[in-house]
C-alpha cells in the first residue's frame, strides 16, 4: 500500500457533507488485546480497528505463542496458553509504545517478563520510571540492561498501594491488569481516568475481576485467579479521539457532517471549545452533526488528562486556531515535544509562534497554501490531512504508513465519501513545492 496522500484542498470552502462512521479505539482495543493474557479461555473480540498498531499487537501475541484467528473484519479469537514466551519481540515492541500494556499481565501470569525500551512517536522523553517503581511495589525485581528490561516475580505478585506522580493512561491499565492476578489488594491513586480504562475494567469485571473505581482517580482491585471469557465477547468501545477529529474537519470545512457511531458524551470538552469558537454542534446518544461556522472565533487550549482537552486532538484543533479571526493560545502540558510539528504549519502559510516546547501563540485567519509534508506523528499526520483539505492548491503527505495508518482505518476512503479530495498517491505529482 502506497505511503503518500496528494490532497487537493478547498481553499477554505465549507462543502464536506454527508456521514462519516467512526471505528473501534485503538486505545481502548490494544489494552484489551492485552488482558487476554489474563483469560484461561479463548476471547472474542469484536469491532477491532484494523489499524497496524491492532495488528502489531497481534504480532506480538502470536509470537510468544497464543493462538490469533481472524474470523471477519474486526472480529478475532485469542487464546493465551500456559506455555508461553515471556520475551515481548523487541522488532515489534521498539515500534510501538502500547506495547509496554503487556508487561502487566505477562509478569502477573508466568512470574517474568522481558523487553526493550519501547518506541513510538516523536512527542516525548517518555520515560519508563513509573513502570519500574510499580513492578517493584509488587514485589518484583527489575534488571535494565543496555536497552531492555527484565522483570522476575517467581512467587508471584503482591497486591500494593501507588500514588501515580503522572495520571499515566498505560501506568494505569497496566498495573489494573497486573493486579487482578496478584496477592492480596492494590490501589491505584491519583490514577487515570480516560473512558478506555473504565471500559477496560467492566469487561475484566464481567469476566471475574473485582476492580473498583475505574475512572475515577482511586482504583481498587482485589486480586484472584485467571479470568474466564465464556459468553463474553468483547465489543471495543467507538474512538473518541477520531470522532474528535472529524469533529474539528467538520468545524472547518462541512457544509453539515454527522459523525455516527461515537459517543458524544466522552468529547465534552472538545464540544464545548468548538462551540465558544461559534461552531454549531448538535449532539445525540451516538452522533454528532456539526456546520462549519462563516467566522471562527479564537479561543485558548490548554491539554490536561480526562476529563480536560484530549492532548491527542491538540493538533488537529491547532490547524482549526489557524482559520480563527484572532489570537489563541496552546498549552500543551502532556507532552514536551508534542508542538513541533506546528514548524510545517508555518511552512503551509499559518502565523504560529512558539514561546516555549509547551506554549505556541497562533494568529489567525491566515491562508494555507498546498505543500509537501511528512507526517511526524499519528495525531500531528492526521492533523497535516485537516490542513491540506482547507489549503489552497495541492499538497502531498509522506509516511503515511508508520504515522496515519497506525491509528486511522481506511481513512482516505472515508473522507472521499464526504467530499475530500484526497488519494493514496501511486506517483508523487512533481509540482508541488
Ligand atoms: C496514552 O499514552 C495514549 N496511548 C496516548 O495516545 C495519549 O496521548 C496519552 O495516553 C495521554 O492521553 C495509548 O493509550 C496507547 P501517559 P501513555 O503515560 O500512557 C509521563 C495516540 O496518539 N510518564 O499517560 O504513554 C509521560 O512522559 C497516543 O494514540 C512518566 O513520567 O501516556 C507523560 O508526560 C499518543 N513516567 C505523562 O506521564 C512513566 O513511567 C502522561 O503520559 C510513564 C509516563
Amino acid at each position: 500500500m502506497s505511503n503518500t496522500f496528494v490532497i487537493k484542498g478547498n481553499g477554505g470552502d465549507r462543502n464536506l457533507h454527508g456521514t462519516v462512521r467512526v471505528t473501534g479505539a485503538k486505545n481502548a482495543a490494544l489494552k484489551v488485546i492485552a488482558a487476554t493474557v489474563l483469560f484461561r479461555d479463548t476471547l472474542n473480540l469484536t469491532n477491532i480497528p484494523e489499524i497496524n498498531d491492532t495488528l502489531r499487537m497481534f504480532d506480538l501475541l502470536k509470537d510468544m505463542g497464543a493462538d490469533v484467528t481472524n474470523n471477519k473484519r474486526g472480529s478475532y479469537n485469542v487464546f493465551v496458553p500456559n506455555q508461553f514466551a515471556t520475551e515481548l519481540s523487541p522488532g515489534i515492541a521498539k515500534r510501538m509504545r502500547a506495547s509496554i500494556v503487556l508487561t502487566g499481565p505477562v509478569l502477573a501470569r508466568y512470574g517474568e517478563v522481558s523487553f526493550p525500551h519501547p518506541g513510538g512517536c516523536v512527542i516525548g522523553a517518555r520515560p519508563l520510571d513509573l513502570f519500574v517503581s510499580g513492578f517493584e511495589k509488587m514485589g518484583a525485581k527489575v534488571t535494565i540492561k543496555e536497552d531492555s528490561y527484565i522483570v522476575e516475580a517467581k512467587k508471584g505478585l503482591v497486591g500494593a498501594e501507588f500514588f501515580l506522580k503522572n495520571q499515566s493512561v498505560t501506568v494505569t491499565e497496566t498495573f489494573l491488569m497486573a493486579a487482578v492476578l496478584a496477592k492480596g489488594t492494590t490501589v491505584i491513586k491519583n490514577a487515570a481516568m480516560e473512558p478506555e480504562i473504565a471500559d477496560l475494567a467492566a469487561f475484566l469485571n464481567k469476566c471475574g475481576a473485582k476492580i473498583s473505581g475505574a475512572g475515577t482517580p482511586i482504583i481498587t482491585i482485589k486480586g484472584g485467579k485467571l479470568l474466564s471469557g465464556k459468553g463474553h465477547p468483547y465489543k471495543t468501545m467507538p474512538d473518541r479521539i477520531e470522532a474528535g477529529s472529524f469533529l474539528v474537519l467538520g468545524a472547518l470545512a462541512a457544509r453539515e457532517l454527522h459523525i455516527t457511531n461515537c459517543n458524544p458524551a466522552h468529547l465534552e470538552s472538545p464540544i464545548e471549545i468548538l462551540r465558544s469558537a461559534g461552531v454549531f454542534i448538535e449532539t445525540k446518544k451516538n452522533e454528532i452533526i456539526v456546520r462549519a461556522p462563516s467566522h471562527l472565533k479564537p479561543v485558548d487550549i490548554k491539554t490536561h488528562e480526562y476529563p480536560g482537552f484530549p492532548t491527542d486532538l491538540q493538533a488537529p484543533m491547532t490547524v482549526l486556531l489557524t482559520q480563527a479571526d484572532g489570537e489563541s493560545t496552546v498549552f500543551e502540558t502532556i507532552f514536551e515535544g508534542r508542538l513541533n510539528y506546528t514548524e510545517s504549519l508555518s511552512a503551509m502559510g499559518a502565523s504560529i509562534t512558539m514561546m516555549d516546547p509547551h506554549r505556541a501563540l497562533v494568529r489567525g485567519k491566515t491562508e494555507l497554501k498546498g505543500r509537501k509534508l511528512t507526517s511526524p506523528d499519528l495525531r500531528a499526520g492526521l492533523a497535516f490531512v485537516i490542513a491540506a483539505i482547507v489549503a489552497k492548491g495541492e499538497s502531498v503527505i509522506h509516511n503515511v504508513d508508520t504515522t496515519i495508518d497506525r491509528g486511522y482505518e481506511d481513512v482516505e476512503n472515508r473522507l472521499r465519501e464526504i467530499g475530500v479530495n484526497i488519494e493514496r498517491a501511486k506517483m508523487v505529482p512533481e509540482s508541488v513545492a
